[in-house]
């Protein structure tokens, strides 16, 4: 664990430069616009420790799969998140010599990142080698108002001499990625160019043939006097530059200016490719640095609007709740249903592919309810634009009948991950999707997504599982076998909880679905029954019997669900016991050894709870939740904000913001030593629901939002905002008191406890103390 990051408000600061952070900081300050996004490199030269990262949305590469056994079924490809070209390149010799913050004497050294205006600030003085001292200051975001516009402005002063500088502002797409597995290059040059000044760089991607076109006009001033800039004499393959060479007299000041357009083919022909690059940055420039930023401070403004939470008397948790949902609102901006949101978004090449079932288990409740309805909406498109792809995966592994078994891991629709306990195994990732599906129809009321969209998901899905179970003579029961729950720390069990209460839900969910649809509109009932050949009387049956014959491991003894078949046959050992040197398991102790401990990845049967909470009783809750918390790791990001919504709802108070911690900071603070690949940008979703479902207890039932709020007692409130139906809300919870302003002429009735209350336009305070 780090603690070098100060605690502000509205502010990511790092003071100091410290080599060693440098590649968590990168991934820290990264910024990015839902169509673009970039680590937190240097704009100068740096030959010290860096990962480079520049990300355009949707753009991956298949690089073949790296397997020691071969088995029929497994993907042909793993996707790389692809690093794209760098447009922040500036090359800076001063009398012949470079800077570079790795040579060089670092003072003053300050990086920020303003969540609240939306960019990247950093400043600091350089004395080089021959002593020779630079002021920096530099700054650039990606635009929020226009997501193919991207702008940096580099200022520095000579501050203790007279010289040349060498200026060398270039566009480089001779890039890597860290993780390729055969240490290849993805990209190949299609174009390059400079037009009067603007430098065009075109690459495509080998094999995907997708196109980026990256335009940059740099410009320079010396003391508010336009520069010659002229293209480089050293131009190689997907590189361009331009140079510039000034005669600097000692407190000049020089500012750089970069505007960029970053387009790919994802949005264009690739014959259009540069002519629409040509006009963005025609539009870019026309407005210049100084209006772009103001355009991206209004655009953000206006976002946290709708999504900030307010924490009072915390400083370091109102950091960590805005800076998980400033990295979200940068990850994905709900404007293309071909999008999704990586487990790293913009900020680092692991976990490959865009789309796990993090998306629908967990980012789902956060767009739903900080964003216009259409946000979630697109995400949960996404997957049925895949729904043929996910039929297809399904037949590869011998399924029929239009069974869609999507995939673990995805960029378009194909399975991407590649390992047979994940791929083939870990299918409850296809409730997930059923799941969020129900979870947006609850919220929105939006009951027609599934006539346009969601039945078809469904069947495809209920297929699966009806052809996924089979019958049991022994246990006179349907049994699910071979699977791997979200526990991932146990591979190849045989009935999994978490899965077999995930498919008969799924069955059930699916009739009730087909029935609504076929009263609401029965000619897109029979659109989609004629579509997908759906046999209702005998699939319906079929369904129905599954769902009310499946098998549920459960232990008498303890009084809970079991885990899996066996469970109880590990040696039971708490977590309390295991040694701090010991921890975490996945990085001190052999795979062998973890899978056949009782130690449980991530939260599994709770999972499962936290979903259909409603189908059990508190005491039920409690004993499951006391027996799995205390077997539970938590090495996986996502696992601690189930456990504290777990914990709220049980009014174990203490409990529920101890876990809120740890997901809240856990990049901030570098919690599990891995920041520096990247932020776990899907468990800041989390994050937030542990406020939002957890502190405030917010739930949607019979159409209604509902609240059971308390306060941490080491804050004195914490606020936020909603998007219900229509109206938009903000939310204030005191220890004793909820306020909640209605901003829309239409009135809620909004249940707080067992009461409700009808909130009419305007604010109107409920002391829920007396509710309780
Ligand atoms: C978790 C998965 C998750 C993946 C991507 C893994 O460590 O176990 O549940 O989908 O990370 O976030």
């Amino acid at each position: 664990m780090k603690n070098y990051i100060q605690a502000t408000e509205w502010n990511i600061i790092e003071e100091g430069f410290d080599p060693h952070l440098n590649k968590i900081s990168e991934s820290i300050f990264s910024i990015g616009n839902g169509r673009m996004g970039q680590r937190a490199n240097f704009e100068e030269s740096y030959s010290g420790e860096s990962l480079q990262g520049n990300y355009v949305a949707g753009v991956y590469y298949p690089d073949k799969t790296r397997v020691g056994w071969w088995k029929n079924g497994y993907p042909e490809y793993f996707a790389k998140v692809l690093n794209a070209a760098n447009w922040i390149g500036l090359e800076l010799k001063f009398d012949g010599e470079l800077l570079d913050l790795n040579t060089c004497k670092v003072s003053d050294f300050k990086r920020v990142l303003n969540m609240k205006e939306g960019y990247l600030e950093r400043s600091f003085t350089a004395e080089l080698l021959s002593g020779k001292k630079v002021s920096v200051v530099s700054k650039r975001f990606c635009s929020i108002a226009d997501d193919e516009i991207a702008a940096l402005h580099y200022s520095l002063v000579p501050l203790n001499f007279s010289g040349k500088l060498e200026i060398c502002s270039f566009t480089d797409g001779d890039v890597k990625n860290q993780d390729s597995n055969y240490d290849e290059k993805f990209w190949e040059e299609v174009a390059r160019s400079q037009q009067g000044p603007v430098s065009y760089l075109t690459l495509r991607t080998k094999k995907t043939a997708f196109e980026v076109c990256t335009a940059v006009q740099s410009s320079v001033f010396k003391n508010d006097k336009a520069q010659n800039l002229q293209g480089a004499a050293e131009i190689r393959d997907k590189y361009v530059a331009q140079l510039a060479v000034l005669e600097l007299v000692q407190n000049d000041r020089v500012d750089i200016y970069k505007i960029a357009a970053n387009l790919s083919s994802m949005n264009y022909a690739t014959t259009e490719l540069q002519q629409a690059a040509q006009q963005a940055i025609a539009r870019a420039c026309a407005k210049g640095f100084e209006v772009l930023l103001q355009q991206q401070q209004q655009a953000w403004e206006n976002k946290w609007k709708e999504s900030d939470i307010l924490i009072e008397g915390d400083v370091a948790a109102q950091q960590a709740i805005r800076f998980n949902i400033f990295q979200l609102n940068q990850t994905y901006t709900g404007k293309d249903a071909r999008l999704n949101i990586g487990p790293k978004g913009f900020t680092g090449e692991k976990y490959g592919g865009s789309t796990y079932w993090d998306t629908e288990a967990y980012c789902i409740p956060f767009y739903l309810s900080t964003a216009p309805a259409e946000v979630a909406k697109n995400l949960l498109v996404y997957r049925y634009k895949q729904l043929d792809k996910a039929i297809e995966n399904a037949q590869k592994l011998g399924f029929k009948n239009g069974a869609a078994l999507y995939p673990m891991v995805t960029m378009n629709g194909e399975e991407c991950h590649n390992e047979w306990e994940i791929t083939f195994e870990e299918i409850h990732r296809n409730g997930a999707i059923a799941f969020a599906i129900f979870n947006y129809i609850r919220y929105t009321g939006d009951e027609s997504y599934l006539q346009q969209y969601g039945l078809e998901v469904l069947i495809g899905i209920a297929r699966f599982w009806k052809q996924r179970v089979n019958w049991s003579a022994d246990k006179n029961k349907y049994v699910m076998l071979g699977v791997t729950g979200p526990n991932e720390y146990e591979n190849n069990i045989n009935n999994n909880w978490y899965t077999n209460t995930l498919a008969a839900w799924c069955l059930n969910y699916t009739i009730e679905a087909a029935d609504l649809v076929k009263t609401l509109a029965p000619q897109e009932y029979a659109r989609i029954t004629e579509k997908t050949k759906l046999d209702t009387a005998k699939e319906f049956e079929d369904w129905k019997n599954i769902a009310s014959q499946m098998y549920y491991p459960y232990d008498e003894q303890e009084g809970v669900f079991l885990q899996q078949d066996g469970y109880m046959d590990k040696e039971q050992v708490l977590v309390k016991d295991l040694p701090a040197s010991e921890r975490p398991l996945n990085q001190k102790w052999s795979w062998d050894r973890i899978l056949r401990s009782c130690f449980i990845k991530q939260a599994d049967v709770l999972q499962g709870m936290y979903f259909f909470e409603d189908d059990y009783d508190l005491e039920t809750l409690r004993r499951n939740f006391n027996f799995y918390e205390s077997r539970t790791v938590h090495e996986s990001s996502l696992s601690p904000c189930v456990h504290s919504i777990l914990a709220a709802k049980l009014s174990d108070e203490q409990k529920a913001y101890e876990f809120y911690l740890r997901t809240a900071r856990l990049d901030l603070d570098d919690y599990n030593n891995d920041t520096e690949d990247g932020l776990h940008i899907t468990s800041m979703a989390g994050t937030w629901m542990s406020i939002v479902e957890g502190f405030a207890g917010m739930r949607v039932r019979n159409g209604k939002l509902k609240f059971s709020p308390f306060v941490p007692k080491q804050w004195k409130s914490f606020s936020f905002n909603l998007n219900f139906r229509g109206t938009t809300l903000r939310v204030k919870i005191t220890a004793t008191e909820i306020s909640i302003t209605n901003h829309s002429a239409q009135a809620l009735e909004i249940q707080v406890f067992d009461r409700y209350y009808e909130v009419a336009q305007g604010e109107q305070s409920i002391t829920y103390q007396l509710c309780v």
